[in-house]
């Protein structure tokens, strides 16, 4: 009976290990926005694989307190009152706050329709997002958290400056930003999130953190083409067709500026990878940030072609299966009929 008992309960603890080592412990930094607004749902309609602790927002698309209602509004819209959202930073490091309402409208989530999301049905949390991070993983064991960021970098950077031992508690961190091979999408040369913060991005990009970047080299390939949006809308009756809705709206820039099929969803890659990996192609480089004043102010040069012996610091997403991609966000938006 020991012998059995011993073994059931060694049979238990292991198996229970292996479900709680299978969920990413989350805090999600972003800046809504209508790409950051699907990583939100599909993060939280994925409680096997992701546990979101707490959403954070920085100032980006749109100034902080429009980021910070916009976050509280993608939870009302899935009557979410639970998951807490902390206000952060309200200004890059050290340059001028530069925004897109050119792709995202006046409130950051305009809609095709002209109808508004939802009103909040909580309020943000007094505490401060970078203290948030920072008591976070002061309470988790090292490698334990893992920090996706869908914005600038401002919050984690200013969270690694006040405090780096804490900081660097952090399993990994999951980012969309920066543009290895390809273009910028501000400028010639730079991607939007680590323009609108060189400073904090060096600072990450230097810290010797895990750092997974999806920039534009896979976000480009991840349009939101007519078939994927009607599938997207019929994927679920409470919010599929608001969803496709927000997503209409998002489409109208890019296909006019680029003459694409659709707009490239871009934040959720982050979230898709962390549930399923297979989905993306990874290669390790070296990867430095442009803070020089100029044309290439931004830009993540990338040692694609491994070129120098520079210190491989980042694993750069360098492709991605689109089908595969919008399969899962199809299916994880149906959890929410
Ligand atoms: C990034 O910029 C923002 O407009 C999007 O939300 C995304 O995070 C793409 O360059
Ligand atoms: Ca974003």
């Amino acid at each position: 009976t020991i012998c059995k008992r011993y073994a059931y309960t060694y049979f238990i603890q292991n198996n229970l290990k292996e479900i709680f080592l299978s969920i990413h412990k989350i805090i999600l930094d972003c800046d809504p926005g209508h790409d950051d607004a699907i990583a939100i749902l599909l993060a939280l309609s994925s409680p096997k694989e992701i546990e979101c602790l707490g959403i954070t927002v920085c100032a980006g698309n749109v100034p902080i307190e429009l980021t910070a209602k916009n976050a509280l509004r993608v939870l009302s819209l899935i009557e979410n009152k639970t998951v807490p959202v902390f206000r952060g930073c309200p200004k890059p490091l050290v340059t001028k706050l530069v925004t897109a309402e050119h792709v995202h409208g006046e409130s950051g989530l305009d809609t095709g329709s002209g109808v508004s999301l939802p009103e909040p049905i909580s309020n943000c949390q007094k505490q401060h997002a970078v203290e948030f991070i920072l008591e976070t993983l002061s309470k988790h064991p090292s490698d334990e958290i893992t920090l996706v960021a869908t914005g600038p970098l401002t919050n984690l950077a200013a969270a690694y400056t006040l405090d780096p031992k804490t900081f660097k508690k952090a399993k990994n961190i999951i980012l969309m930003g920066g543009a290895g091979f390809e273009p910028g999408n501000i400028t010639p040369a730079a991607e939007f999130n680590i323009f609108v913060d060189p400073f904090a991005a060096k600072s990450i990009f230097e810290s010797e953190i895990d750092i997974f970047m999806f920039g534009l080299d896979v976000t480009h390939q991840m349009i939101i083409t007519p078939k994927r949006l009607s599938l997207i809308k019929k994927s679920s009756n409470s919010i599929g067709p608001t969803t496709a809705d927000l997503l209409t709206f998002f489409n109208s820039y890019d296909t006019k500026k680029y003459g694409w099929d659709g707009a490239p969803l871009h934040d959720p890659c982050t979230i898709a990878w962390l549930i399923k990996p297979e989905i993306f192609q990874i290669k390790k480089m070296s990867v430095e940030i442009e803070t020089n004043n100029g044309p290439a102010f931004g830009r993540t040069i990338a040692d694609w072609f491994n070129v120098t012996d520079k210190n491989k610091n980042v694993n750069v997403a360098i492709s991605g299966k689109s089908d595969q991609f919008f399969d899962l966000i199809a299916e994880r938006l149906s959890r929410f009929s």
